[in-house]
């Protein structure tokens, strides 16, 4: 199986869902459906969503139980991408491959675009998994690791201090997003505790090297495959490299993704499509 096909096909499936949802409603005013729908149709790999989708089929369960809340997932993500990229946060110019909401449309209607997504958002997650959702998306998990991130920004930590704060700061800012999106998929179908408990421990791993692998690209990745410029280095931000650098911050992804796929063992020969996926997170040129 080619992984990058595979994920390809996903992606699709995750497109044709989502575009229901952005239909014009007759009370919405025409450009906050526009900049919204520019962001979330700009590309995008929508990981997440997959993560999700896979975790409901490793655990036995359709597709179509779990699609709703994984489009939904999606769209707090691509809210957290805007207001992430507005000139008080990264301040990036390009995003997917396109100019950044607030380029685009003005900072009033990207962080409002942001806004609209992250409540929409709640209009269609499943029920039995909104708390958790919220919690990972809030400030116990991915705005708790953006306030870290920018309070760390423009070089105000020391060695010592950084060394502590990194993983606090990828652990929320990314991972508790990237694991709930297995979780919702795992406590959707009814799986086992044993079950959601070794998604979320490989949810959380590969979420981690997937910040990483960010922060690696941020550096050296080719921009236009990444669809945006990178401003780690302009913002003086605390990631891996800056820590560690390159070579070091590799080894410690590739650990984590090799202790993640350890979790995955108790699904014997189902976990295949899980296993490649984290081998693509710390190959992947995008
Ligand atoms: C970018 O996420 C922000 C991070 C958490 C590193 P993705 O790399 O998943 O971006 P898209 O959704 O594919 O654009
Ligand atoms: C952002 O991390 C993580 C989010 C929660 C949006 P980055 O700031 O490194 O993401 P990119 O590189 O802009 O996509
Ligand atoms: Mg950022
Ligand atoms: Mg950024
Ligand atoms: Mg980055």
């Amino acid at each position: 199986m080619n992984i990058k096909l595979y994920l390809k096909s996903k992606k699709s499936v995750v497109d044709n869902a989502l575009e229901k949802y952005f239909f014009k409603n007759a009370d919405e005013p025409t450009i906050i459906n526009t900049a919204m729908k520019y962001s979330v149709f700009a590309g995008g790999k929508r990981f997440r969503p997959i993560l999700c989708l896979e975790a409901c089929k490793i655990c036995g369960s359709r597709a179509k139980n779990v699609l709703p809340t994984a489009c939904a997932i999606e769209m707090i993500h691509t809210y957290s991408l805007i207001h992430d990229d507005l000139p008080a946060m990264d301040n990036d110019d390009e995003r997917r491959g396109k100019l950044t909401s607030h380029k685009k449309f003005g900072e009033a209607i990207a962080i409002l675009a942001g806004d609209g997504l992250l409540t929409k958002a709640f209009e269609i997650i499943h029920p039995k998994v909104v708390k958790e959702i919220a919690v990972a998306a809030g400030t116990k998990g991915m705005v708790g690791g953006q306030v870290a991130d920018i309070e760390m920004e423009d070089g105000r930590w020391k060695m010592e201090v950084g060394i502590k704060k990194i993983n606090y700061i990828h652990l929320h800012k990314t991972a508790k997003m990237i694991e709930v999106s297995l979780r919702a998929g795992a406590v959707l179908s009814d799986a086992s505790s044993v079950k959601i408990k070794a998604l979320s421990n490989y949810g959380r791993k590969i979420g981690l090297a997937f910040q990483i692998a960010d922060d690696i690209l941020d550096i050296i990745g080719n921009k236009k495959k990444l669809g945006k410029t990178g401003s780690d280095l302009k913002n003086k931000k605390l990631t891996y490299p800056s820590i560690y650098g390159i070579a070091k911050s590799k080894q410690k992804a590739a650990a984590l993704i090799k202790s993640a796929k350890n979790d995955l063992k108790i699904f014997g020969k189902k976990a295949v499509v899980l296993e490649k996926i984290a081998d693509y997170i710390i190959q992947r040129e995008n």
